[in-house]
């Protein structure tokens, strides 16, 4: 087995990356807890690399992260990078954009993910970028799921990400577009 190591301290997301993984001969482990990157990049790719190349060459071993969050267009893309810090929990989160867009005619979104694969040294070896369009709803629905998942409506599945199953999030969700852009040349990387 091949060891990369996630860059992330969100279970959420570590939970959905060993999905994408599962049938690959990598495995993912955790960074060390006292290891923490800073997010000071303006995009989500320029995030991605500083936490994935931070933590390649902190740890010596190749490491993934992930950047991503929610764009609304009425609201000229915010959250977006700053989905994270945009209120102190999630339900404090998803209250700001629903009262932000308020009754707002134009519902349009969309997730964003940038991944990165960097390499022992700390140098990219691989990026992959995955989007997934849908609507802001005017109020939550769905229990599964984190972070934006219950107001964010996927008009091609006719549900929202939190009435998702784990499968089906996989196969829509910007994270799992990213992987399956980002797998085959995970899968073909020669190292060693
Ligand atoms: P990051 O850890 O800086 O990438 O933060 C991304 C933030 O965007 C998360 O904390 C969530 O608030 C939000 N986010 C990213 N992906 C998802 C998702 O799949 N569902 C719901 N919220 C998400």
């Amino acid at each position: 087995m091949k060891t990369l190591v996630v860059a992330t301290g969100n279970p959420g997301k570590l939970k959905e990356m060993q999905r994408y993984l599962a049938e690959t001969d990598w495995k993912l482990q955790l960074k060390p807890s006292e290891l923490d990157v800073e997010e000071t990049g303006e995009t989500f790719i320029a995030n991605a690399r500083l936490k994935a190349c931070q933590v390649a060459e902190a740890t010596g071993k190749w490491a993934i992260a992930d950047d991503s969050g929610l764009a609304v267009t009425a609201l000229d893309g915010a959250p977006g990078i700053f989905s994270a810090r945009y209120g102190k929990d999630d339900g404090d989160r998803i209250d700001r954009v629903l009262r932000e867009l308020g009754p707002h005619p134009d519902r349009s979104a969309q997730f964003i993910c940038a991944m990165v694969v960097a390499r022992p040294d700390g140098s990219v070896a691989l990026e992959a970028e995955g989007i997934c369009p849908g609507e802001i709803l005017p109020s939550p629905r769905g229990a599964d799921g984190f972070g934006y998942d219950p107001i964010f409506f996927v008009p091609e599945a006719n549900r929202t990400f939190a009435e998702m199953t784990p499968e089906q999030k996989h196969q829509l969700s910007h994270r799992g577009r990213a992987f399956a852009l980002l797998l085959p040349q995970l899968q073909a990387l020669k190292i060693g």
